[in-house]
């Protein structure tokens, strides 16, 4: 999109998955290039989101790692960062200052309505629903749709490509921008737009009614980027699939397994359902299909892998790229805060 900004933090949680890439990061990787290329330039701002993190304890050396980590994720997943800024939340502390200043605009009653905050809040207590329960869970659960807000808001961001879970949150950030815009008399912040993900959800392996999630207790249900060949091609011996004989064919409700499969493989190589199926036609077994869809994830993530190890060695390099990052995102952070005090009378 053409004059626009586009805003996304992505949590800290270490290494990512192939769902986590091909149905997001490798999108960014598409936007980043195609503002870079335009005519009137547009932003493309993605970051760790630290702050975030803490909403659940996190070990303080589990926490410094995970943030190295998603960083070199996301350099070897394509992300350029010559094309987009890339930083830790952490290093622009203009973050927490709106986000203080847009909870004084939210309405609590707006908060506890949000899907996540429920199931969070409900998850980590006792399941019960008794306010008494709710209420020892932590404000920070609660209030983080606001800095989320505050995120996207700082940079006055356009667009914002997230799934389908967070659309509600990107709702109350619109709210919270038209509340800030009336009370203050200004048209300071643009109403963010979401941009949803081309790629279909990719399925756990083993258990393919569920999306691939790193927190899924089986871990041969999920594959990680910077995996090794051997693990990738013994994760998909162990794909569940079915016993339906006689060639392969795209049926996501009756085989979702092998729908999957060709989900994945269709991603990878952009090519449509169809196509991709027709490439399939000579097989007569799910060994063949299992080695082909071997073989194509390997041959796309051997590259992010090497590039992955080899950052991984250069905590220096990392660092450099954080902090050039980190300084373009302030630079528009000051700012628009700036003009943000100014509006509110400070
Ligand atoms: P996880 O579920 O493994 O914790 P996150 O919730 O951190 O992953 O997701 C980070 C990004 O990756 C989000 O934009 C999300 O929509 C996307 N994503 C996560 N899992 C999948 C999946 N299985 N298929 C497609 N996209 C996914
Ligand atoms: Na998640």
């Amino acid at each position: 999109p053409l004059n626009s900004t586009i805003y996304l933090l992505i949590q800290p949680t270490g290494r990512i998955h192939l769902g986590n890439y091909l149905g997001a990061v490798r999108n960014w990787k598409d936007l980043a290039q195609e503002s870079s290329s335009q005519d009137i330039p547009s932003n493309c701002i993605f970051g760790t989101a630290d702050l975030h993190a803490i909403t659940v304890f996190k070990e303080p050396t589990e926490l410094k790692k995970f943030r190295y980590e998603t960083l070199a994720s996301l350099l070897s997943a394509g992300l350029d960062p010559t094309k987009c800024i890339l930083y830790h939340q952490l290093s622009v502390p203009e973050h927490s200052q709106l986000s203080w200043i847009f909870t004084c605009l939210t309405n609590i009653g707006s908060l506890n309505r949000m899907t996540q905050w429920k199931l969070k809040a409900h998850l980590n207590d006792s399941g019960s629903l008794f306010d008494e329960e709710v209420g020892k869970a932590k404000a920070g659960l609660l209030c983080y749709p606001v800095l989320q807000a505050a995120d996207v808001l700082l940079y006055k961001a356009t667009h914002v490509p997230v799934g389908d879970d967070q659309s509600q949150h990107l709702e109350l950030t619109r709210g919270i921008a038209t509340t800030f815009n009336h009370s203050y008399k200004t048209n300071m912040f643009p109403l963010p737009k979401t941009l949803l993900t081309p790629t279909k959800k990719i399925l756990s392996l083993r258990n393919p009614d569920k999306k691939m999630s790193k927190s899924d207790p089986d871990q041969n249900s999920c594959i990680y980027v910077n995996e090794q060949p051997e693990a990738i091609a013994k994760k998909i011996r162990k794909a569940t699939t079915d016993s339906i004989q006689g060639g392969i064919y795209y049926d996501p409700d009756g085989r979702p397994g092998v729908s999957n499969l060709i989900n994945i493989v269709s991603g990878i190589t952009r090519k449509s359902i169809d196509d991709t199926v027709k490439d399939m036609e000579w097989m007569t077994n799910h060994k063949q299909l299992k080695d082909y869809v071997t073989e194509v994830i390997v041959e796309e993530l051997k590259p992010r892998r090497h590039l992955f190890d080899e950052l991984m060695t250069d905590k220096a390099y990392l660092e450099q790229i954080a902090n050039e990052g980190s300084r373009k995102a302030r630079e528009i952070a000051t700012t628009n805060m700036d003009q943000i005090n100014k509006l509110i009378g400070f």
